[in-house]
């Protein structure tokens, strides 16, 4: 038994030797590897295509990417559709072409073949990192770079069964799809985040259903060099746009300057509630998950923050109790 624990262990030194030496090489992506193999000759230029690819070619021209990748003085393995699917000339349009098929591909290998051009939007490590990659989806999961190739739809891997459908927004008065995305957000992301789109259309809600706003106001679905890596919006969000409520106050409520909890979500739910202002709750025991002592002795009546009582619960420059602004 011994023996053989120690046959492997040698072996695998040995492999591992061989192993780093060729280590370059193996840690490449398919793209990569394509792409070295081009010699200068090997890349044909966008009219090639049409030949045998008449359809998608002529669509082509209407997609953002395309004004992006025309200049003839992009180096040839930036320009065009070879920029993407490699190069023309050892694209052996038999069984098993010599070509970047990026739905055929493992989600790996399709964002490693975007990523040769992307490193200056989201560097390999912020993509790594975020949820969206931890959970195997990859750029094609969200974009769509052809126009006219009908998007597919992944199995939803948070909720099942959601039937969104790109052409059938889940909100009427949605706002276009931009950024190539293959629908407008609230239908793309429901697909796999149907509960949490669901909850817009509870009775108080931030106006996505009305397309006044869009999941990423608050989300990234990546990070990018200027943003922060994949998490739900922070308190810094909120107040981006509530600025109302930024503070300083003479008077802070600790929960609303982030001083105590989670901040704005002590009191708030960010997408929806049955409840006004979208408040976890609708009476005096919002204030009483914290103030518990006042529950038995200091009865208000009606809510906390009725006229008279403490209406400037986010905080106050007269009064340390909040009863005016
Ligand atoms: C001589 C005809 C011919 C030419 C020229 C040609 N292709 Fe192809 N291509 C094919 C055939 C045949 C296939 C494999 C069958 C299929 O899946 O459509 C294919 C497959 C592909 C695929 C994979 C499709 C998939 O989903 O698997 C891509 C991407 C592609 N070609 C892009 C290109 C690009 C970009 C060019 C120009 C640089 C090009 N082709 C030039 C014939 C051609
Ligand atoms: C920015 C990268 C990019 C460029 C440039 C690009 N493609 Fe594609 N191509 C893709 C992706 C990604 C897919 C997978 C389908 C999708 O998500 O739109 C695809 C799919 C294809 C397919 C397979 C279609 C299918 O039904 O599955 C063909 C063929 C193709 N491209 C040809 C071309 C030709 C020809 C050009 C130039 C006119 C071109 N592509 C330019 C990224 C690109
Ligand atoms: C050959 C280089 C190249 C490749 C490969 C490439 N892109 Fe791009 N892409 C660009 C350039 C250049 C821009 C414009 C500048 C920028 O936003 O970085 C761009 C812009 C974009 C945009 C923003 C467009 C807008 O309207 O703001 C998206 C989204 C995008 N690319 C997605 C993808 C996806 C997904 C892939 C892989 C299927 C991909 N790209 C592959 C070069 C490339
Ligand atoms: C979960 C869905 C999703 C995935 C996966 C995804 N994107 Fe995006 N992407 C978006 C959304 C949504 C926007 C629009 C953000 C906005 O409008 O602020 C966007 C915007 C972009 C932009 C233009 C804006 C910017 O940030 O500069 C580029 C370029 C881009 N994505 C590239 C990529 C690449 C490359 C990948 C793969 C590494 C990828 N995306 C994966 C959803 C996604
Ligand atoms: C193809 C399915 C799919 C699509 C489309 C998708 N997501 Fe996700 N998303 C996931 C999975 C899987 C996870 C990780 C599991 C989880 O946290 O529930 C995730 C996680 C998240 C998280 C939690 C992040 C964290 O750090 O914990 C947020 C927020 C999110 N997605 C927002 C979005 C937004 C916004 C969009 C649309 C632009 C989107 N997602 C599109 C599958 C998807
Ligand atoms: C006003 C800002 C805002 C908007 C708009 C928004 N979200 Fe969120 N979202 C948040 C915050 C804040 C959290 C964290 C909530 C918490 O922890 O209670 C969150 C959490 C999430 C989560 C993670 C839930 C979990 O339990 O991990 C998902 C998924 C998500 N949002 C998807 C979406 C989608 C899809 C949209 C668009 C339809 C959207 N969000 C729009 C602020 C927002
Ligand atoms: C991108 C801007 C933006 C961000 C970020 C944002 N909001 Fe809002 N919020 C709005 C808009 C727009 C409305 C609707 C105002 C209206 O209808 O006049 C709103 C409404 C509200 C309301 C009142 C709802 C009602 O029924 O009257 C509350 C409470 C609220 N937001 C809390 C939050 C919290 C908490 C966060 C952080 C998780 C947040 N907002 C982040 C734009 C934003
Ligand atoms: C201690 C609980 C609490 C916290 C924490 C809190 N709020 Fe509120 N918020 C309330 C209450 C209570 C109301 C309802 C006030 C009313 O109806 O007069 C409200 C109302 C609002 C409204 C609607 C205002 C209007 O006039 O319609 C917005 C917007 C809002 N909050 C944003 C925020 C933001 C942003 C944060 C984080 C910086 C935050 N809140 C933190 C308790 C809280
Ligand atoms: C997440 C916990 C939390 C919630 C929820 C909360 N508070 Fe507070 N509140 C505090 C903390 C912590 C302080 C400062 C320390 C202290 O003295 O208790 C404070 C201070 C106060 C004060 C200043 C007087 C004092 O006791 O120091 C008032 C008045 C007050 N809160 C009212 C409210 C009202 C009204 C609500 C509901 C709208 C509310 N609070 C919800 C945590 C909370």
């Amino acid at each position: 038994m011994q023996t053989i624990v120690l046959i492997v262990g040698v072996a695998s030194l040995l492999y591992g030797a061989v192993g780093s030496e060729q280590g370059q090489r193996i840690d490449q992506s398919q793209a990569a590897k394509l792409f070295a193999r081009a010699k200068a000759d090997d890349y044909m230029g966008d009219e090639y295509c049409v030949d045998c690819h008449a359809g998608i070619s002529k669509n082509f021209k209407q997609s953002p990417h395309a004004a992006l990748m025309v200049d003839p003085k992009l180096p040839a393995d930036k320009r065009g559709c070879e920029g993407c699917h490699g190069a023309g000339g050892i694209h052996q349009a038999d069984e098993n072409p010599d070509v970047i098929a990026f739905r055929a591909m493992s989600p790996k290998e399709s964002t490693a073949a975007c990523m040769r051009c992307h490193a200056s939007t989201l560097s390999d490590a912020h993509w790594k990192r975020s949820a969206h990659a931890k959970a195997d989806l990859s750029c094609v999961s969200c974009h769509q770079i052809h126009p006219d190739v009908v998007p597919e739809w992944e199995p939803g891997s948070v909720q099942k069964g959601a039937a969104a459908d790109p052409k059938n927004p889940v909100f009427t008065a949605r706002i276009e799809p931009r950024t190539m995305l293959k629908a407008d957000q609230a239908t793309l992301c429901g697909q796999c985040h149907g509960p949490q789109v669901a909850e817009f259309r509870l009775a108080s809600h931030h106006p996505i259903p009305e397309g006044r706003m869009q999941c990423s106001d608050c989300h990234n679905a990546h990070p990018n060099k200027n943003t922060k890596i994949n998490r739900a919006a922070d308190r810094d969000k909120c107040v981006t746009c509530h600025t109302e409520f930024q503070g300083p106050f003479v008077f802070e409520h600790d929960p609303v300057a982030g001083h105590t909890g989670a901040g704005c979500a002590e009191c708030h739910k960010a997408h929806g509630s049955h409840n006004p202002k979208m408040l976890n709750s609708f009476s005096r025991g919002l204030c009483a998950q914290c103030h518990t002592e006042k529950l038995s002795r200091h009865y208000p009546g009606q809510s906390c923050w009725n006229a008279g009582c403490h209406v400037s619960s986010h905080g106050s420059n007269s009064s340390p109790i909040f009863l005016n602004p």
